[in-house]
């Protein structure tokens, strides 16, 4: 993909160039953020170069942190359409690739049964049997799409394997139809919450970016970006109280996610500030185990307290 400078408008790159990508890595940043996503330097630029440099994005952290996101808001700024894979246990080529629809074949048999004229067995693994699952979707598509994979880790080894094949060649070959091949490669995402460690093959493959959960400040401008009617005062409240949440020892660490939805909860609640008896009554919105807010519930003064 060539460097092409993409034009403006509205503040999205909405003209359908191919090979429109970003002039600098704040330009894209300030694209993301227009979609209401903050990325720090860091993974700006991991995306600039992936987009740039046409090689797959691979994004790992804890749950929450914003990665899925991450795709999202890059195919709402490239004005792309967004094909997503989720993957899962026991995932295999036929939900990820392709199958044939079975049901509509013995319907066309029974159909052929019926006539006398001659038919042909052929006709029964034409386009029209064909199911596209996302990877078929994402290569007929190419540079149209954005393609998430996301959540690899839970799916097994040889589905790893098999992907792997599929972003080196972005092209399948289906016996009874032929080749398909993308004329230009989509823009990949690969999450993995690091359930497992993905294979250095993938790994050799991609740019590879570590999401951490955000910095204070930064987490209380995404309350501000995602949940605006929620004062500053009281983002800074819950922010930091999520900050100290995530270093107890805990099991599940509250996600970007949960710190909106809480101070949208204690938002609407009318509560200015958070107190320990507003965390208390709304501790549901953020943490949502039941080990988590037995540990936490003894400590809710400390996780309100204005000093350390
Ligand atoms: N940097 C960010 N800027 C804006 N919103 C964010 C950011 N990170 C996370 N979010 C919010 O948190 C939610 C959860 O993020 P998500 O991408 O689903 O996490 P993950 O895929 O890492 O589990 C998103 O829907 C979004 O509302
Ligand atoms: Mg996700």
């Amino acid at each position: 993909m060539t460097a092409s400078t993409a034009r403006k408008d509205g503040g999205r790159y909405a003209d359908a160039v191919p090979n429109a990508t970003f002039a600098s890595v704040e330009e894209l940043q300030q694209g993301l953020a227009a979609e209401r996503y903050l990325a720090d330097r860091g993974l700006a630029t991991a995306i600039y170069l992936a987009v740039s440099l046409d090689k797959p994005l691979l994004l790992e952290g804890e749950a929450g942190v914003g990665k899925t996101e991450v795709a999202k808001a890059l195919a709402s700024l490239l004005d792309r359409e967004l094909i997503r894979l989720q993957c899962y246990e026991g995932i295999d080529a036929s939900q990820a690739l392709y199958e044939w629809n079975y049901s509509k074949q013995l319907i066309a048999v029974r159909a052929m049964q019926d006539v006398t004229a001659e038919t042909n067995v052929q006709d029964l693994f034409g386009p029209e049997f064909l199911v596209e699952r996302p990877l078929l979707s994402a290569i007929r598509a190419g540079s149209r799409a954005v393609l998430l994979v996301d959540e690899l880790d839970r799916a097994d080894d040889e589905f790893e394997a098999f992907l792997l094949e599929i972003l080196s060649e972005f092209a399948v070959t289906i016996p009874e139809i032929g080749r398909i091949a993308a004329e230009e490669p989509p823009v990949v995402v690969i999450t993995s919450n690091r359930t497992r460690e993905l294979h250095d093959a993938l790994k050799r493959r991609c740019l590879y970016h570590w999401i951490d959960h955000p910095a204070l400040d930064r987490e209380m401008e995404i309350i501000r970006t995602r949940a605006p009617e929620v004062p500053e005062a009281l983002a800074r409240d819950v922010a930091t109280a999520v900050m100290r949440i995530r270093g107890f020892d805990i099991a599940k660490r509250p996600g970007v996610a949960e710190t909106i939805d809480w101070a949208n909860a204690v938002a609407f609640l009318g509560v200015e500030r958070l107190d320990e008896d507003t965390a208390m009554a709304t501790l549901g919105a953020v943490l949502k185990d039941h080990d988590d807010q037995e540990l936490a519930t003894p400590r809710l003064a400390e996780v309100v307290g204005s000093d350390e």
